[in-house]
């Protein structure tokens, strides 16, 4: 990248199993400077995560609640979730820090996991990993992190976005499923966080987190909004899910691109490409304001 270039990030929403070599050969390919990972890449499958974790190209992973979802429901870590975490090492940013100097940002990962809504799901969990019994504990590890950090204007990588942003099933974080599909289901501990975080005068540019699916459950079909500007932050959702489709007869591959530069987003795209690699359709999103 030259001086005057701006600093390319492509994200990868929620992959839930669908990542093969076209996507892998894209990225390899490319000439981004970073890709970065809401999670969700499979159900607990460590055989994804060596995939992605082998691409040949800068990645920063923050896995989602279907890669530890066994893990969840027996309360314990298994040996697959620590075979992942192996083989992603310190790719995966929970409760960390990346410095980007050529775009003067500080990279931070938030908690990892998340399933959303008012707890922690399964405390044991993060106890066992990262020593985290409560929403109050993981937004002061992110805290911490961010102490750390060399740069004030932060992006932050989580699987879920934070509580605050809307009340509505269509609403960026909004719950969409279950008896009552309606409510705001963002991470308290993330809204915590990004408090603190702006309380000490640094700058949260972008917040990438996935998890809330594109498509709604409840209405059924309805468009999620997944794009917002808040307070100076643009909230990216790329959970377009499957981000593989049939569009026009021709199999197409999801991605979201942000550009940065002196601190700041100076660009988002949506992006898909097809199986030759190609970018067959480019759309720039609207950021709305928050509903919430
Ligand atoms: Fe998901
Ligand atoms: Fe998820």
């Amino acid at each position: 990248m030259s001086a005057s270039d701006p600093y390319r990030v492509l994200v990868v929403g929620d992959v839930h199993g669908h990542w093969n070599d076209v996507d892998a050969r894209f990225l390899e390919a490319g000439d981004q400077d970073l890709v970065l990972f809401v999670g969700d890449l499979g159900d607990e499958d460590p055989e994804i995560v060596r995939d992605i974790s082998e691409l040949d190209c800068e990645i920063a992973v923050l896995l989602g609640n279907h890669d530890a979802w066994q893990s969840f429901s027996n309360k314990r870590v298994t040996r697959r979730l620590r075979e992942s975490l192996d083989l992603l090492g310190e790719d995966h940013l929970a409760y960390a820090i990346r410095e980007l100097p050529e775009c003067g940002i500080t990279l931070v990962g938030a908690r990892p996991f998340s399933w959303g809504g008012r707890d922690l799901r399964s405390p044991e969990i993060y106890g066992e990993l990262y020593g985290v019994g409560t929403p109050e504990d993981s937004a002061a590890r992110i805290a911490e992190a961010v102490a750390r950090a060399q740069h004030a204007s932060l992006v932050v990588l989580a699987h879920n976005g934070p509580y605050g942003l809307g009340r509505n099933s269509s609403d960026i974080y909004g719950k969409d499923f279950g008896k009552s599909p309606t409510g705001d289901w963002g991470d308290r501990d993330l809204e915590l966080a990004l408090k603190d975080i702006r309380a000490a005068g640094r700058h949260v540019r972008v917040v990438v987190a996935g998890h809330m699916h594109d498509r709604l459950l409840h209405p059924r079909g309805a468009q999620r909004t997944r794009f917002v500007e808040h307070a100076g932050t643009a909230y990216v959702n790329p959970a377009v899910v499957p981000r593989v489709r049939q569009i026009d007869g021709e199999e197409l591959r999801h991605f979201v691109e942000l550009r940065l530069a002196g601190g700041q987003l100076v660009g988002c795209d949506e992006i898909w490409i097809d199986a030759a690699g190609e970018v067959r359709s480019r759309t720039t999103p609207e950021f709305r304001p928050r509903r919430g």
